[in-house]
């Protein structure tokens, strides 16, 4: 057990070096391998390293994997607490231990001698034998291991020993916001490596921005020739310098030249990217220009296999961060699999690569003990970095290396930042959580709030150091459930102070795992501590389905943004090097939202930073409402999107919707027994709410102000929430008394007193019924009474109509989703969909759905009648087969049942999202808060087959 609990890293790996491969012989060992999990080490069978050790009767297991998720023990989830004892370095005796074994064979033409046994992950301790003979162990789970084995080496019937242990000294390290996952989970490979072949190579490969040229060293062994054909380089000895007019690296144009480093026993292929990094003026640079890092934290998560993630999937995640405008990763708080930086080198991403860190349990305890001021941890923690360095020092991606996260400050962390600039003087240091900044070389924050963050832009941070660093924000806009809100204003502030230079929003991915029905989170394993949903905060679904968060945000982050300008159309260019030369512009007019017009926009090339205003076209008239729509696409395809992907879009209005005639009044108003007739709708005589329109059964509408609180709503810090205040203030259970149903004149007036139990103030809601040709005008009048507490959800109505009307057809915002503080990525435009189609799977049901600025909507059946709502001007709206209470008691998505009715809101306002789940909440510009309020709608029943 002693090695389980030493402090110190593992022993008997080679030194770390670069991952990269070569022809000299590879053979994979992934595949089926035999497993057996015991309770402890105590309980695991002593004799499993003999190779005669009878396994027959063992399961197979694939590797890579992590055993919890094929079957064997359990996934858990905790983000802050350590799930054990705080005992460092001690770990629980009940060690789940996962023995590991494969027997395997060499290919014929394996040579002989040295060779090298390569795990690039194991998760947390491993204990490894071949043949019979101890390697040694590993620990620093998403790190490589590399053993020699040559000399052990037979041609048939080797036999492969690995014991992975759930729990070691090393989980003190490795407490980041993510599973408890156990095994080998990336690949294991056995490396041929010939007598004077390239064990290690560093490839520096700089750009001088001011000549244009490339200056191309290589650090590595002797007589190691390169060979770069397209610049013409040809057996060129690698340590020599050598300069060459090149076209740079950089994460918009990943020029990437293939070459070669060998020696004559061994080639290695490379793929250089010229880019030269540093810190000038206050600011981070690439090349000579100031960055602005429109990026995600990517935790590695699939729903099914967990953090052993296959290059498909790499490759998912680096072409929707492209799609979506995403320019820079922070691989939180670990590095990835070696395939994703490769990736990253290729399509062009900025890449902060973050050590295997986080002892963020000890927070709660006060940091007592934290070992990243202990002693004794001192060279596990060079250790790790000095394995994510040594990996990844060939990625020209990677432009700032991470100590780590959340693991407070101390001697240990300054020894790390001290070896990597000795290191590698090329790529500054990052850490989030040296507040001083006395070790790092950039400032650091997460969750700032806007404000926090203009007094950095403004140069008033109190810290004198601080202030001359550049600012960025490695974690914001926690990306939890519906949100983040409050996007807009980051964005400004980064644009408006050079040093503020860009972020991370948090996070790419929710970690759901994939269970029946539904994904799953903390607590649904039945872990004793667990956190819960707080592993679902990603801006995709774990299937990794866009959501509207990411929508959103690549509307934010646009590199190229159109608006209205002073002479028509403004054109501005927000990428960091690129000028617009591979875009084409076009231009939609849509009158109601169809397209009646279109053409091609002659824009002239915009550079980097700059703007143009161009005319507009010319157009046929309009009778409607009309907008015209101008994107800018890829003129070809690239590797990453096709030709006619939008990388920026805008609208500006034409011409406003034509004067509504006024409706003519078709009272009076007829009773009935027990029943009031008005026009096309028909009303209950006692409470005066509507209960027929047109030959439709319908519920209300009445005054609502209640939503399925979002995690934002619930929000995470200390102090009451905005929901529990709305919780306390009654808002989720309002009463609604009826003061007075006037039907005596050509109107219905219906004056009411909605509001809590228990409490004294409320909302009057007076509603005006009006006939007209063929509906129903409802004035409501919402007027405060007494002292009302904080803001409101939403402000609006709430009805039922039969749950057959299962088509949506709106002219307004969409297609998709938007609040006050979300509502940059949905445009006005006519659209259609099913009512289960409304809806966003929220990992965690809540609020979802509002569509914005609705002009129109119709609701319809498969026979196309229905009913109409129009606005004055406009509404918000949602459709669901569930109520707002359902929504809310629902954890999980399988557990929202449609009913027999579509529950429809019609709202004035909503509340904003904010991003309270982890950080700011809603900004003041977007809180709702009660006020006298009037808003119109108009009702109309729809017959089959008519339009609108
Ligand atoms: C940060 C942490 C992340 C994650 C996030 C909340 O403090 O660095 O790992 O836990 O909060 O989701």
């Amino acid at each position: 057990m002693a090695y389980v609990e030493d402090p110190g890293p593992g022993y008997g790996s080679v030194a770390p070096r670069a991952a990269f491969g070569s022809d000299a012989p590879a053979l994979s060992l992934t595949g089926a391998w035999r497993f057996r999990l015991s309770p402890s080490l105590a309980a695991a069978p002593p004799d499993v390293a003999d190779p005669d050790f009878d396994d027959s009767g063992w399961d197979e297991l694939p590797v890579p994997s992590l055993w919890q998720l094929h079957g064997h023990g359990r996934p858990a989830y905790t983000n802050v607490h350590y799930p054990f004892p705080v005992d460092p370095p001690h770990v629980p005796s009940e060690n789940p231990t996962g023995d590991h074994r494969l027997r395997f064979d060499l290919p014929a033409a394996w040579p002989a001698g040295s060779a090298l046994l390569r795990f690039d992950g194991i998760d947390s301790c491993g204990r490894i034998w071949l043949n019979g003979t101890e390697l040694g162990v590993t620990k620093g789970s998403r790190l490589p291991a590399e053993f020699e084995v040559g000399p052990l080496l037979r041609p048939d019937g080797n036999v492969l020993v690995v014991r992975v242990h759930q729990w070691s000294a090393g989980s003190y390290l490795e407490d980041q916001d993510m599973w408890w996952l156990s095994g080998i989970f990336r690949a294991v490979t056995l490396l041929a490596r010939p007598a004077g072949g390239i064990g290690d190579y560093w490839l520096h490969a700089d750009y001088d921005h001011t000549t244009g040229l490339g200056t191309v060293r290589v650090e590595t062994g002797p007589d190691v020739l390169l060979d770069i054909p397209s610049l013409g380089v040809a057996g060129h000895p690698a340590g020599e310098p050598l300069d060459l007019p090149v076209e740079p690296w950089s994460a918009e144009t990943p020029r990437l030249y293939d070459g070669t480093l060998s020696t004559v026993a061994e080639r290695v292929p490379v793929r250089i990217g010229f880019r030269t990094v540093t810190i000038e003026d206050g600011q981070l640079k690439v090349n000579g220009r100031r960055l602005l890092l429109r990026g995600v934290n990517r935790h590695e998560h699939d729903p099914r296999t967990g953090r052993a993630v296959s290059r498909e999937t790499a490759l998912a995640d680096v072409l929707l961060m492209k799609r979506h405008h995403v320019n820079a990763v922070r691989t939180s708080h670990y590095p990835p699999d070696p395939a994703f930086l490769e990736l990253c080198d290729e399509y062009g991403l900025w890449v902060i690569d973050e050590c295997d860190l986080e002892t963020h349990g000890f927070g709660p305890l006060g940091w007592d003990r934290n070992p990243s001021s202990e002693p004794m941890w001192m060279d596990a923690y060079l250790d790790r970095m000095r394995r994510t360095v040594e990996r990844d020092k060939n990625r020209p991606s990677v432009i700032l290396w991470s100590l780590g996260n959340e693991s407070h400050t101390g001697d240990n962390l300054a020894r790390m930042a001290d070896w990597v600039r000795e290191r590698d003087p090329g790529r500054p240091v990052h850490y989030e959580g040296d507040h001083d900044c006395s070790y790092v070389d950039v400032h650091s924050r997460m969750y700032a709030t806007p404000s926090e963050v203009e007094r950095i832009g403004l140069g008033e941070d109190d810290d004198q150091r601080r202030r001359v660093l550049p600012f960025i924000l490695c974690e914001y806009a926690h990306a939890m459930g519906n949100g983040p809100g409050g996007l807009l204003e980051y964005r400004e502030l980064f644009e408006r102070y050079p040093n503020c230079q860009g972020g991370f929003v948090w996070e790419w991915i929710d970690h759901g795992l994939a269970a029946p029905g539904h994904f799953a989170y903390g607590g649904d394993f039945g872990e004793t501590i667990h956190d819960g949903n707080f592993v679902i905060d990603g801006l995709l679904f774990p299937d990794r389905t866009p959501s509207p968060g990411l929508t959103e945000f690549a509307k934010i982050i646009e590199p190229v943004r159109i608006d209205p300008g002073p002479d028509g159309i403004r054109v501005a260019n927000h990428y960091d090097f690129v000028d617009t030369g591979h875009l084409t512009f076009t231009w939609v007019l849509e009158d109601e939202g169809i397209a009646v017009a279109q053409g091609v926009l002659d824009v002239p090339v915009v550079h980097s930073g700059q703007s143009v205003s161009v005319p507009l076209p010319s157009w046929p008239p309009t009778r409607g409402e009309s907008w015209l729509t101008v994107s800018a696409s890829l003129s070809s395809g690239t590797s990453w999107a096709p030709a006619g992907h939008v990388v920026g879009w805008g609208q500006l209005p034409v011409s406003p919707a034509p004067a509504r005639p006024a409706p003519v009044v078709r009272g009076p108003v007829f009773r009935t027994t027990g029943r009031l007739i008005l026009g096309a709708g028909e009303f209950d005589a006692v409470t005066g709410t509507l209960t027929t329109l047109g030959d439709h059964p319908v519920r209300g509408p009445r005054l609502d102000v209640w939503r399925a609180t979002t995690d934002n709503d619930r929000g995470s810090s200390p102090g009451p929430s905005e929901a529990s205040q709305w919780r306390a203030a009654g808002l989720h259970r309002m009463q609604h008394r009826v003061i007075e149903v006037d039907a005596d004149g050509d109107e219905l007036l219906v004056r009411t007193r909605v509001a809590p139990p228990a409490q004294p103030f409320g909302l009057f809601a007076d509603y005006t019924w009006t006939a007209f040709d063929g509906g129903l005008q409802l004035r409501v009048d919402v007027t405060p009474d007494g002292e009302f507490p904080g803001t409101l959800p939403r402000l609006g109505l709430t009805m039922a109509v039969p749950g057959t009307f299962g088509s949506a057809e709106w002219f307004g915002g969409g297609p998709g989703e938007a609040y006050p503080d979300s509502r940059q990525a949905v445009r006005i435009g006519r659209f259609s969909s099913s009512v289960d189609g409304l809806q966003t799977p929220y990992v965690y049901p809540q609020e979802n759905g509002n569509r914005t600025d609705v002009r129109w909507a119709r609701l319809t059946n498969p026979a196309g009648t229905g009913i109409r709502v129009d606005g004055d001007p406009a509404f918000d709206f949602t459709a669901r087969r569930w109520t707002a209470a359902a929504l809310e008691t629902a954890r999980h998505t399988d557990e929202l049942e449609s009913g027999s009715l579509v529950h429809v809101t019609l709202d004035a306002a909503q509340h904003g999202l904010g991003t309270a789940a982890c950080g700011p909440g809603v900004l003041p510009a977007y809180r709702l808060v009660p006020r006298k309020t009037s808003f119109t709608l108009l009702f109309r029943p729809v017959a089959s087959g008519v339009a609108n």
